[in-house]
């Protein structure tokens, strides 16, 4: 029997709980208040949170430090409108005119002309998607009671369209043009992470294949405006080809007795920060983001003993490893700060390039050469590491308990 089947199953809760020691928490109202205090306690608790300058993959898209530049802007913004409701337009119509603004500018920068699309089947009631697709699009089809299904992904590790077509059935929301519009459904395309770097990365030349609304087809995209948008966090957009579409965003009600009501369905967010910056700026962020991913590329090319996974568009480099565990790697190099993403089918670890990293991509590749070294020539589980987790996790059979474990460690998490 290989070593990671033996973790039971209290060990990989225990193990994923050991930062969750929670003594001294509040579970009841304080009997006299703080006052003031409370922000101090709350710095405090800040303070035990992880340095992630420089070192997060992703998670951080603006650059230099919180208290300063960007980060500033932004928090002098959320404070002057923390306390609005943007249910009550009529109250705050600052801040509708924030939103409208925001949604604009990020329709524009990508193809959107809001031509009309003849005619489109609504019926949501089954999706398909790459199995590399995000898992929030698991979240969205529990939470809609949407069918889903993950179909295979290419060599390169892109949206196979043969595997697509099998799937296809006349009750389908689907995400790929041609398809999409000869069998007249939807096609939605997840740009959370690309919508603020493709178009920039295409207008400064680099070779991007076409993923906007200029696809004929495309019905819908959604840009998380708080990655490389440098937006605060909470706050996405989704586009719409059309209004035709759009409509069926909004709930009307019309019995209740608190009067007649319109809601979005999905709650919307201010978004402040996009105002400030600039297309220019905007392009020198992308052409920054661009060097040091193909920089980081390089580097891994150039260590024999990983492999790149896929041909990256952007800015997110998954690596795996014939040689060294790639999870020992990703430990050792977790205890040298960073924090990547760790990744199964093929187990890899990936980074997601941002401002962050621009000026730290040398320390990063010596780091990541120094830790392939050091599991190489000590392969092993690192102490307080994951690597026997997440390579247990990926190999076992039985998919339903790894399942149960996971939400055991959120039912304890909570
Ligand atoms: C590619 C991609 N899609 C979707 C999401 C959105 O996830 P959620 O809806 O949980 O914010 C993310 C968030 O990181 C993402 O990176």
């Amino acid at each position: 029997m290989e070593e990671e089947e033996c973790i039971t199953e209290d060990e990989i809760v225990d193990k994923l709980q050991a930062s969750g020691n929670r003594d001294g928490w509040r579970t009841e109202l304080p009997r006299s208040g703080l006052g003031d205090k409370v922000v101090e306690q709350m710095k405090d608790e800040k303070q035990k949170d992880v340095t992630w300058q420089d070192k997060c993959s992703g998670t951080m898209y603006i650059g230099g430090n919180e208290n300063e530049g960007h980060f500033s802007l932004i928090n002098e913004a959320c404070s002057m409108f923390a306390h609005t409701n943007p249910l009550h337009l009529s109250v705050f119509p600052s801040v509708v005119r924030f939103e409208a603004e925001v949604v604009a500018m990020t329709a524009a920068i990508l193809g959107s002309k809001e031509k009309s699309l003849k005619s489109v089947s609504f019926i949501h009631d089954c999706r398909i998607i790459p199995v590399s697709a995000h898992s929030a699009y698991d979240k969205a089809a529990q939470y809609f009671k949407i069918k889903l299904w993950r179909v295979s992904v290419d060599k390169e590790f892109r949206a196979d369209v043969k595997a697509v077509k099998r799937h296809i059935n006349k009750n389908t929301i689907m995400d790929l043009g041609d398809l999409a519009s000869s069998y007249r459904i939807c096609f939605h395309v997840d740009l959370c992470r690309g919508g603020f770097v493709l178009p920039f990365a295409r207008k400064l030349g680099h070779p991007v294949p076409p993923f906007d609304f200029t696809v004929q087809g495309v019905t819908s995209i959604s840009v998380d405006v708080h990655k490389y948008g440098l937006a605060p966090k909470g706050t996405s957009v989704v586009l719409y080809r059309n209004r035709e579409i759009r409509k069926h965003q909004f709930v009307a009600v019309t019995e209740w007795t608190g009067g007649v009501v319109g809601f979005m369905f999905l709650q919307r967010l201010l978004e402040a920060g996009l105002e400030f910056i600039c297309l220019a700026c905007y392009l020198e962020n992308t052409k920054e983001i661009m060097e040091a991913s193909k920089r980081i590329q390089k580097g891994i090319q150039e260590i024999p003993e990983l492999f790149a996974i896929g041909r990256p568009d952007m800015s997110i480099i998954a690596f795996g490893s014939d040689v060294v565990d790639i999870f020992e790697v990703n430990d050792v190099l977790s205890s040298k700060g960073w924090h990547l993403n760790a990744f199964q089918r093929p187990s890899s670890v990936h980074i997601c390039v941002t401002l962050q990293h621009v000026p730290v991509v040398q320390i990063f590749l010596k780091d990541l050469r120094d830790s392939v070294q050091t599991v190489k020539e000590n392969p092993g589980p690192v102490n307080g590491g994951f690597a026997p987790i997440y390579g247990a996790a990926g190999k076992m059979p039985d998919r339903g308990m790894v399942q149960d474990l996971l939400v055991e460690f959120m039912d304890n998490s909570c």
